[in-house]
């Protein structure tokens, strides 16, 4: 299959896509936002006072959902690419396998 032939496809799928639709509808920057919640509805990890560090992080929707829902001590997100400011979250651009 040709690449133009693909992005068009993988539009049309985002376009369709229920969680993409909802992710928009309420503010968030994608659709993983309902795995966090659905991991979280089942084991119940994420607590006020909590210390989060986001690997892997952009374009940021955890870490809008745990910043809007949770008080937390420190959180931090780190990723490859920017990310745009989220509040109480400090930001990191950088590679989370990088030891300093
Ligand atoms: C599926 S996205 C994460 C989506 C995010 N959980 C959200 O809610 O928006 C995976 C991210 O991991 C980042 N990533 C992969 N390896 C990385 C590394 N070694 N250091 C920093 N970021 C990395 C990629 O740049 C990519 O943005």
């Amino acid at each position: 299959m040709k690449k133009n032939k693909i992005s068009k496809n993988w539009i049309n799928k985002q376009r369709r896509d229920i969680y993409v639709r909802q992710s928009k509808v309420e503010g968030y920057r994608s659709r993983a936002v309902y795995k966090l919640k659905e991991i979280n509805e089942k084991f119940k990890f994420l607590k006020n006072n909590i210390s989060v560090i986001d690997l892997g992080a952009a374009p940021g929707s955890w870490s809008q959902y745990i910043s809007s829902n949770l008080k937390c001590n420190k959180h931090l997100a780190i990723d490859l690419k920017e990310i745009e400011e989220i509040k109480n979250v400090k930001i990191l651009k950088g590679d989370f396998t990088d030891i300093e």
